[in-house]
């Protein structure tokens, strides 16, 4: 039975979703491996414990899961420090485990997506230790200097002034070779040498190799820092700080968003398009991860003759650029600015949160959750969803102290009361399942970093049975973002008020409406004042969870009172109205009668 459903929702929503590629209206899901489930008991999630929660994913409208890195580690930086491109390492299982994690999730029809880790490798990895022996053919594998002679005499100095994002300088010395090695992250994470044709080759290869496992694709890890200046000339000092091992001490003018790391994305897209054109299927993807600009975002996806490089590189606005003292007009601007700035025939994504930034429920306040995962799921293109932010997770930000610490970035601060901010292990904390001993994460009498103590209630267990919880919400809208106006129509936003955000999906005649209140005061708006031609009754089509309007509501358009932080869907009502929410809420129904 469980099957035939399956079946039938897939097939439901391929047909809903016919005229787009499977990745342009995905959503994505970022698993953080050590901290979704523990199989065996160790206090560290592994990858059975993410096979038994696959089905999970399934319920939530998850299309396919990035995976941060599972690779063979020492773990300095948590798997981005990446010792064996091949093999799994031993703390998340095996290759065959992984091999079953392929077929598993295929059956459910989600796709895995691998975190390609390019800039550096651990120091652990073969290639450094023979780069350091001064091995010939992997002399030039790495960035080494000889560095500074030192006028008070002794080993040369540091070859320059830059500083790594750990908050150390960005050169190590290295007795045995007797020169310094670059790192833009830890010192147990050296930089590769991209102008080194083997190294090109060498990652050529681990994408090849992980594609032919089953790879729907990669995400690409810190690309930006791909490419240095070949003089090593000093970066311009900021004047922000005297702190020479603090990364805001310089600009990194020198040292980030070098041309030739969007050449090398153009190469890595070519192996890519040969790969799906050789093996037809799902189409293989490649995206981004780069903090920075818009003008530079952009440029990952097309070169300069329009040529595809990335399919998409992460939008960080609803990160960086926007936050919980926004304006409706500021949301308004970025979001229009955003658009503005996408290239012809390019794709748009949405990202809340991921592994190395605060949680949005912590950012933005819980009470917003509502109206951020409309725009997450709502707003066109792909979505990514970091894991247990469907379930508003927060940080446990001052949970951690700094003995239990494990962060580099916190950890190389050296500064037991000022780490707190550095740190990205509030929001690496174990996922809370239930309210059994470690929120159902682990048996094991200690976690790797501890769970938020607010988990006896903020649990998925919990938001089962709730259907206002935001787990009930965050299906609700994923079902709803599956519907073809959500998937293909154009976008307008309007700003009713200083808090009340909204936009209009308009697709064949067809017209949905998400008003979002982001403001403590309640507001009444009319529909019609932000440009579109609504009749006098609208219907609701999804509440958010803290709402009092409720699917199949219907509402005079002409005065719709939005509560404080309240968020709502609504769309005309009509014969067509009304079939749509009746899919949503059968889809609602089979899914939790068969899940659960
Ligand atoms: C990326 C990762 C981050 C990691 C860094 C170095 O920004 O998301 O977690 O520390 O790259 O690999
Ligand atoms: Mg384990």
């Amino acid at each position: 039975m469980k099957q035939i459903l399956l079946i039938f929702l897939v097939v439901a929503s391929v047909a809903i979703a016919q005229d787009k590629d499977w990745w342009e209206t995905a959503n994505f899901y970022q698993i953080y491996p050590r901290s979704f489930k523990d199989s065996d008991g160790d206090g560290v999630g592994d990858l059975k414990g993410i096979i038994s929660k696959l089905p999970y994913l399934k319920e939530l409208g998850v299309t396919a899961t990035w995976l941060s890195p599972i690779l063979k580690s020492p773990q300095v930086d948590f798997g981005y420090d990446i010792q064996d491109f091949f093999n799994v390492d031993e703390i998340f299982g095996t290759n065959a485990d992984l091999a079953l994690m392929f077929s598993e999730a295929e059956k459910l029809g989600i796709k895995i997506i691998m975190d390609f880790v390019p800039n550096h490798t651990s120091d652990k990895h073969e290639w450094f230790i023979k780069s350091v022996e001064r091995d010939p053919e992997y002399i030039n594998y790495y960035v080494w200097h000889d560095g500074k002679p030192n006028p008070e005499g002794g080993r040369n100095l540091p070859p320059n002034n830059w500083q790594a994002v750990f908050a150390t300088r960005a050169w190590t010395w290295n007795e045995k070779r007797g020169q310094y090695y670059l790192h833009q992250f830890a010192a147990g994470q050296p930089d590769l040498n991209f102008r080194n044709p083997k190294v090109v080759q060498a990652m050529k290869d681990v994408l090849s190799h992980w594609m032919t496992m089953g790879a729907a694709g990669f995400r690409i890890d810190a690309i930006n820092h791909l490419f240095e200046v070949e003089d090593f000339r000093d970066e311009p000092l900021t004047g922000w700080t005297n702190d020479t091992n603090n990364y805001g001490y310089t600009h990194h003018y020198y040292t980030k968003d070098l041309d030739e790391t969007y050449n090398m994305i153009s190469e890595w897209r070519t192996l890519i398009n040969k790969f799906n054109e050789d093996n037809p299927g799902n189409t293989r993807v490649l995206f981004t991860e780069a903090y920075a600009n818009l003008t530079f975002t952009m440029k990952y996806y097309f070169d300069e003759a329009g040529k595809p490089r990335a399919h998409f590189p992460f939008n960080f606005l609803l990160i960086e650029n926007l936050n919980e003292n926004s304006s409706a007009n500021e949301f308004k601007t970025k979001i229009d600015e955003w658009f503005a700035a996408l290239p012809a025939g390019a794709t748009s994504n949405w990202v809340l949160g991921n592994h190395d930034k605060p949680r949005f429920g912590s950012r933005y306040g819980t009470e917003r959750i509502d109206g951020m995962l409309m725009l997450l799921l709502l707003l066109p293109g792909v979505a990514v969803t970091y894991n247990g932010d469907e379930i508003g997770m927060l940080d446990y930000r001052y949970g951690i102290s700094w003995e239990d610490t494990v962060d580099p970035q916190a950890c190389n601060t050296n500064d037991p009361v000022n780490f707190v901010w550095a740190s990205r292990d509030p929001v690496r904390t174990p996922f809370q399942w239930d309210a059994t001993e470690n929120a159902g994460f682990s048996t094991a009498n200690e976690t790797w970093l501890p769970v938020n103590d607010n988990y006896r209630s903020l649990n998925l267990a919990a938001q089962r049975e709730d259907e206002d919880s935001f787990f009930k919400y965050y299906q609700r809208l994923s079902t709803l973002r599956t519907n073809k106006v959500f998937q293909n129509g154009d976008f307008k936003s309007h700003a009713f008020n200083d808090k009340v955000f909204s936009f209009q999906r308009t697709y064949q005649n067809e017209t949905y409406v998400v008003l979002i209140n982001f403001g403590s005061a309640p507001y009444t708006v009319k529909v019609n004042d932000m440009g579109v031609n609504f009749p006098e009754k609208a219907e609701v089509v999804v509440g958010g969870s803290r709402s009092c309007n409720k699917a199949g509501d219907i509402l005079d358009s002409n005065a719709i009172t939005l509560k404080a932080y309240n968020a709502i869907v609504i769309m005309a009502n009509s014969a067509s109205a009304a079939v749509s929410s009746l899919i949503i809420l059968i889809a609602g129904f089979l899914i939790n009668r068969f899940f659960n």
